[in-house]
């Protein structure tokens, strides 16, 4: 049967949400799902704000069949090519032949790429802040390019003061009946998601979002309508802020997160003592992982979140312990920058890692070492403890502001 609620007068929620998929691009755990969103606008014209992953398709289209109620469909309009938003459109154009598919130049080279050339032939090609009345409702397209895709379209609502605002705004995490964030506790776990979500998703886009929000600023916004997770409305304000501080690459605390990969233990016994010496120097709230047990996308999240990163790796084979370099790699590609760093190394024969973390976090952007890498022989020794608290005491101090 049909879900659908009524989130503003004669505006519709018509996705879907799916419980069952592992990883999100066949990447990303899900541990509590994803939802795939879609409006739809009644108004003396009618508009579709998007498709949906395929894995809720029939759900939607019941959605889509049940809102319209026998009403034709005038518009289509692809905020996001993403195959999560495509998936759907081919028979959304089989079973309402009439209706006109709104998007930009890129929308629609996607669009023939995706499909067919000659999909979605009814085209109505907007420019940036072109407006579309549909009656009482006025839309007005702003472009998002790389926000996450480069033809990536927000839409303005400017009678209701509704953003649709394509991935931005998103989380991972299905919905359950409360759509608002203001109906669920977001600090129990969404907030984490939704960074986790920016981070691994958008992250890399910084710059793109900063000035996707430059471009919407002054505008009436009440509600802001995401493609993915809950809908803003009386916590726009918290959203808002989030999404400043994730874009310009700032923390959102002063406190550590320490990486760690270990094979027998020592380098773990080593990380283990410099946060214990930590602890004693006041540092709390601290964050400790396995590099080879915690998916990389959770390791990202903490790093946009904390101040202070660490990382302790074992040399393996002459290089740097491969999961240790795929994080940093990860956060190399996602363009993270901005934090003070420090570097703990451990190798028996020959040393690499240490070395290698220090190349790798030397190729961000504003990375500060805090103290020369710290290469350990084997196992931490009573004889190495100088070095250790010299390590906390660096990272302690730049924590104080010293
Ligand atoms: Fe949810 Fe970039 O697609």
């Amino acid at each position: 049967m049909y879900c659908v609620q009524e989130i503003a007068p004669r505006v519709f929620w018509v996705g879907g949400s799916d419980r069952r998929l592992e990883r999100f691009e066949n990447m990303f755990p899900l541990p509590g799902g994803v939802s795939y969103n879609a409006y739809l606008i009644l108004d003396e014209k009618t508009a579709l704000f998007d498709t949906v992953d395929s894995s809720v398709a029939d759900l939607y289209l019941e959605n889509v069949a049940h809102v319209l109620d026998g009403r034709k469909l005038d518009y289509l309009v692809i905020s996001h090519m993403e195959p999560d938003h495509s998936a759907v459109i081919a028979e959304i154009l089989r079973r309402y032949p009439e209706v006109q598919v709104v998007g930009n130049q890129k929308t629609f080279q996607l669009l023939g790429q995706f499909f067919t050339p000659e999909l979605g032939k009814n085209r109505l090609v907007v420019q940036e802040n072109q407006e579309l009345s549909l009656g009482e409702s006025l839309l007005r397209f702003t472009f998002a390019p790389m926000v996450h895709w480069p033809e990536v379209i927000f839409t303005w609502e400017a009678t209701r003061g509704i953003l649709f605002s394509a991935d931005a705004f998103g989380s991972f995490g299905a919905l359950a009946g409360n759509l608002f964030a203001d109906e669920v506790d977001i600090t129990d776990g969404y907030l984490d998601e939704a960074r986790r979500y920016y981070a691994n998703i958008v992250g890399r886009y910084g710059v793109q979002v900063q000035s996707a929000m430059k471009k919407l600023a002054g505008r009436d916004i009440r509600m802001i309508c995401p493609l993915h997770g809950l809908l803003w409305r009386k916590d726009l304000p918290c959203i808002l802020e989030k999404y400043d501080l994730w874009s310009r690459y700032e923390p959102e605390k002063k406190g550590v997160a320490l990486f760690y990969g270990s094979m027998y233990g020592n380098t773990e016994n080593a990380a283990s003592v410099l946060c214990n010496k930590l602890a004693q120097r006041g540092v709390t709230d601290m964050r400790m992982y396995d590099v080879s047990k915690t998916h990389p996308s959770y390791l990202i999240s903490d790093a946009w979140k904390y101040s202070h990163l660490v990382f302790a790796s074992p040399t393996y084979n002459l290089h740097l312990y491969f999961p240790m370099e795929t994080l940093l790699q990860d956060m190399g590609v996602l363009g993270l920058k901005n934090r003070k760093v420090a570097v703990l190394g451990c190798h028996s024969w020959a040393s690499a890692a240490a070395k290698r973390m220090e190349e790798l976090l030397s190729a961000m952007k504003e990375m500060e070492l805090l103290t020369p890498p710290m290469d350990i022989r084997s196992s931490l020794k009573p004889e190495g403890e100088a070095d250790m608290d010299a390590l906390a005491d660096a990272i302690a101090a730049s924590l104080s502001g010293k």
